[in-house]
């Protein structure tokens, strides 16, 4: 019997995030939801990362009220969103009660897979929403967040893979952020993934440096279950693969793709008209569609490369562009290879920017550098260079457990803060992940609905 290849379809999520700086409105995908919905997705990720930021920030949309249409409009295929460990979706560690709250909330109003992740692979800072995706019922997808570095064997991934499996993952998710990840590459680590458990395997890439098909293609030999695609108008480049395109491949090599064609079509047809109105108003760069093999030659993801361009622009140095770049591999060395990820890539960028315009290494340093010296961002994937965590840190000691225990709860304290603004947890939660972005949306909703009611009067 040809074995099953699923696929969890992006648009709404990383595709929209990658190729348009998630700028995309409710309403400018409401009337597809029930087409995706019939196409047979394994999932659609469509919450989390950015999206939930945006919503507040550029769109004025509720991200929990975004979240329930979309649950109610697509009843059949599971909708997955994308945490980050206890960053949840932010930048910094939160307090226990936070995440899982959140996570309670976010199954509450209509996820049904949680993508779990860590910018440094360190389980301790997954165990909190791994349990409390669990418990909440919804699928754990424990994820590796995938780089290249002299200690990120594969023995080192499939040690992983058991603990995070022992947390209560049901399925397992390969997160190559930069696309960096060769067919070879793919092939040994599903397969070796493969023979130590027996899980379902996703594995996510980008079409950045243009590997992605073949990336694919023989991590389907390697018995992967599940792969992340775009549907075509919001495919390649810093996206996803195209849907229809690796469904097409799939079937002809014997494949079982459950996926309906006419729906696909559909989608396509839709959203090929949308792309082209972000075109249009420039949201949508030629840059960001096309393939770049720089991150193949520098080992840095694509984001990282435009961020130091800029940075260095703004210093007017954009002549230390090639020194930067040689400077961010030693840096990441120095750093204990974390993978480039965000928060990581850019904290590695940033300091890899200072160290060469100040001439001398470590002279100035992020709060941040600090920070993840002193281990607030938990366990690196080998240990930090001790003289420069020395000279960084100075007489402090660095911490030897986790982060977030140190942290006081939040979600209490908060309530009775917002008490008579916030309408829901829901609020509560908007309000600590982004405390200024929810207080400007409070106030904008509470003024429509004031203009609602006076309209509502003089109406009747
Ligand atoms: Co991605």
């Amino acid at each position: 019997m040809a074995r099953k290849v699923q696929f969890v379809e992006t648009v709404l999520r990383d595709a929209n995030q990658s190729l348009i700086a998630t700028r995309l409105p409710y309403a400018k995908f409401e009337s597809m939801l029930e087409t995706i919905d019939k196409a047979g997705f394994y999932a659609a990720e469509c919450w989390g990362g950015a999206t939930f930021d945006v919503c507040l920030r550029y769109l004025h949309e509720d991200p929990w009220e975004r979240l329930r249409k979309i649950r109610a409009k697509m009843p059949n295929t599971k909708l997955q969103m994308l945490l980050r460990g206890q960053n949840v979706l932010g930048y910094s560690h939160y307090p226990d009660d936070f995440v899982k709250l959140f996570v309670q909330k976010a199954v509450e109003n209509g996820i049904d897979v949680i993508r779990i992740f860590d910018a440094l692979n360190d389980v301790n800072n997954l165990k909190v929403a791994m349990e409390a995706t669990v418990n909440a019922g919804a699928i754990a997808s424990g994820t590796i967040s995938y780089t290249t570095s002299p200690v990120h064997t594969h023995a080192k991934y499939v040690e992983m893979v058991k603990e995070l499996k022992e947390m209560g993952a049901s399925t397992i998710c390969i997160k190559d952020m930069a696309g960096i990840m060769g067919p070879q590459e793919a092939y040994d680590l599903v397969s070796a993934i493969k023979d130590a458990v027996d899980m379902p395997i996703d594995l996510h890439t980008h079409s950045t440096t243009g590997l992605a098909f073949m990336t694919y293609l023989k991590a389907v030999e390697a018995g992967v279950d599940i792969i992340d695609t775009a549907i075509s108008p919001f495919s390649g480049g810093t996206s996803q693969p195209a849907t229809e395109t690796l469904a097409y491949a799939l079937r002809q090599l014997g494949y079982e793709v459950d996926i309906d064609d006419a729906a696909t079509k559909a989608m396509a047809d839709y959203f090929k008209g949308v792309r082209d109105e972000f075109i249009a108003d420039g949201t949508m760069m030629p840059k960001a569609m096309a393939t770049d093999t720089q991150c193949l030659t520098y080992q840095v993801p694509g984001g990282m490369l435009s961020n130091l361009l800029s940075q260095l622009k703004q210093m007017n140095a954009l002549d230390k562009f090639d020194e930067a770049l040689a400077e961010t591999p030693k840096v990441r060395a120095d750093m204990g290879y974390p993978p480039l990820v965000t928060p990581t890539s850019q904290m590695v960028g940033v300091q890899a920017v200072r160290n060469v315009l100040d001439g001398q290494r470590y002279k100035t340093v992020s709060k941040e550098i600090k920070a993840y010296c002193r281990g607030e961002y938990g366990r690196t994937p080998a240990p930090i260079d001790a003289d420069i965590q020395k000279m960084i840190l100075g007489d402090e000691q660095p911490l030897s457990g986790r982060y977030a225990d140190s942290l006081e709860p939040i979600v209490e304290p908060t309530r009775e803060k917002l008490a008579g603004i916030a309408k829901s947890d829901e609020d509560v939660l908007s309000y600590i992940a982004f405390p200024n972005l929810a207080e400007k949306f409070f106030e904008e909703r509470k003024a429509k609905e004031e203009n609602m009611a006076t309209y509502t009067i003089v109406e009747a």
